[in-house]
């Protein structure tokens, strides 16, 4: 009758390891809910307004251009503060770049929105040549009198403070404000309305280094 000596001893045993595994998913779950709580959200990126007063390509490969936009971030984060560093604007069309420019640092502190003034102007060969349908497009939005697929990417390099811990500079991914389709205004005329409407930019896990 030795074995049943036994048992009550194994079942204390289950007990306690039932009580540990309890113990262990609500202290799992305690810390998941203050990560949820806690953990910071994406800044949030708009261009707001843009606007296309010189687009000329001559040579296939040389554009004339002057972009302008408006571009918002919104920190919604009430205990994160974001250190701008080095902000780069870059314009492409059509998936090729053809302007960079760099934009003032600054701070964003908690629950603001920033806003960002974008000015490319100037004269500048493609890196690649636009394709032989990319020209044809061309062409045809000239015809037009508006220009699609043009994007503006921002290239970050940033710090932040999270309640009392800060970071290293690391590089966000890319935030990138893609598929615009804006009207030329020339000279206060434009032959087909302006319609932009704003747009949201693209942006994922903004506070983890690319
Ligand atoms: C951007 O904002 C400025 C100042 O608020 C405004 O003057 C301008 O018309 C806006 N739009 C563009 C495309 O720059
Ligand atoms: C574009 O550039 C070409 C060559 O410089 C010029 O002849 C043409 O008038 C320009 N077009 C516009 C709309 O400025
Ligand atoms: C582009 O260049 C090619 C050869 O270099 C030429 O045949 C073609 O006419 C040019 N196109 C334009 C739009 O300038
Ligand atoms: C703008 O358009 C109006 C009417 O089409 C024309 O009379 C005027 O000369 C144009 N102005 C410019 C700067 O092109």
């Amino acid at each position: 009758m030795a074995i049943s000596e036994y048992f009550p001893v194994i079942g204390e045993w289950i007990k306690n390891i039932f009580l540990m595994l309890f113990t262990l998913s609500f202290l799992g779950g305690g810390i998941f809910v203050l990560i949820i709580v806690y953990a910071p959200s994406d800044i949030k990126f708009h261009v707001t307004d843009a606007s296309l007063t010189k687009f000329n390509l001559t040579n296939n490969n040389t554009l004339d251009y002057k972009l302008e936009a408006n571009i918002t971030s919104r920190n919604p984060n009430k205990n994160v503060i974001v250190y701008y560093r080095e902000i780069a604007a870059i314009a492409f069309y059509k998936d090729h770049k053809f302007a960079t420019v760099n934009l003032t640092p600054f701070d964003q502190g908690h629950k603001t929105t920033s806003f960002l003034h974008v000015l490319f102007e100037g004269k500048g060969v493609m890196k690649n040549s636009l394709k032989p349908k990319q020209l044809f497009e061309y062409d045809q939005e000239t015809r037009l009198g508006i220009y699609h697929d043009l994007a503006i990417d921002l290239d970050i390099l940033a710090t932040y403070k999270f309640l009392t811990h800060k970071s290293t500079r690391y590089n966000p991914p890319m935030v990138q404000c893609r598929r615009l389709s804006l009207s030329l205004v020339s000279n206060g005329n434009s032959s087909s309305t302006p319609s932009f409407h704003g747009r949201k930019c693209r942006i994922h896990h903004f506070f983890e280094n690319r």
